[in-house]
């Protein structure tokens, strides 16, 4: 049977702006159009690793107002177990994004009803799961509940994966819980400034030395995600470069989630690091070609064809 993986984590509802070029300050522009969609990092990996075939589970809150109603019925419909994804007074998580037209995005969350998510909540239900080989957690929620996750999947044998999106400094105990550190170039020049690693203006992603520091740093393994030039996986000391299907972007909104989702569907089967990274370099690349966050994810079947094309069989 596939593997499960829980995600503890955010659900925003995306309020995307396709505009030519975004504005400046003061200055109005006339926009393309706008679309709503189902968002949030947590419940775009969430989508990305069940159309892979994965069963997911999904720990967070919700709020009680339409946005809510729509969003809970949008997981269970997509196949995520929604048995721990709570609906808490006040307004859900949005999101207001703008997406210029060489596919760059700006995105603001509000998260609502994420910062309800508490410690206790999160263990409890990574503990009460049957199964679970992965449990992967981003910074839209508390970081106090994410940390509770990932320590709680750690008890239990399972992998953890953190995530660190959008940034903000890390809490000690939570870095401690995650195996995986999975940042962006952005993230990761963040994280290797904090960790003094170098300074803000040598940080870079793509310099193997720098990503090696970092995880001696940070004492857990590292997959750092390159936009077009694909991934950075540090194992046990070496760094290991898989490339990104070439595309031509879209909307890279979520792709990075989607390379989330999809690297924790493949350690949950059981896959090396090496491979379930060509798996999410190769769900992301897809996505980035076309429009919106979850709505560019390949489908069940796509998904498998996809697989088919970047896994040895
Ligand atoms: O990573 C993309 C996501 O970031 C969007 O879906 C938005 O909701 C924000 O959480
Ligand atoms: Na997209």
């Amino acid at each position: 049977t596939s593997p499960v993986i829980a995600i503890v984590g955010s659900t925003m509802t995306d309020l995307v702006t396709y505009v030519a070029r975004a504005p400046a300050a003061g200055e109005t522009v006339v926009g393309d159009r706008f679309v709503v969609g189902f968002g949030g990092k947590g419940a775009n990996q969430a989508v990305m690793a069940s159309r892979l075939g994965a069963r997911v589970v999904f720990v967070g809150c919700l709020g009680d107002d339409a946005y809510g109603e729509a969003y809970h019925r949008h997981l269970a419909d997509e196949g995520v177990d929604v048995g721990h994804l709570a609906r808490r007074p006040g307004p859900s998580g949005v999101a207001p994004i703008w997406v210029e037209a060489d596919g760059t995005n700006r995105i603001i969350v509000v998260p609502g009803a994420n910062a309800a998510l508490t410690a206790p909540d999160a263990a409890t239900a990574v503990e009460g799961l049957d199964e679970v080989q992965v449990v992967v957690g981003q910074l839209e929620v508390p970081q106090a509940a994410t940390a509770a996750g990932l320590a709680a999947a750690r008890r239990r044998g399972a992998v953890t994966v953190l995530n660190p999106a959008p940034y903000s400094s890390v809490q000690p105990d939570l870095l401690a819980a995650a195996d995986w550190v999975a940042p962006n170039e952005v993230e990761f020049a963040e994280l290797a400034v904090e960790h003094g690693i170098c300074g803000a203006d040598d940080a870079d992603a793509h310099d193997d030395a720098q990503v090696q520091a970092l995880g001696r740093a940070l004492g857990c393994a590292v997959v750092v995600t390159l936009g077009p030039d694909g991934a950075s996986v540090l194992v046990e000391g070496a760094v290991h470069r898989v490339p990104a299907p070439p595309t031509s972007a879209v909307d890279t909104t979520g792709a990075g989630d989607g390379f989330v989702g999809a690297f924790a569907v493949g350690l949950a089967e059981g896959l090396g690091a090496v491979e379930a990274a060509r798996l999410g370099c190769a769900c992301a690349s897809w996505s980035v070609s076309r429009e919106g966050t979850q709505t560019s994810y390949p489908s069940r079947d796509e998904g498998a064809t996809i697989r088919a094309s970047v896994l040895p069989v």
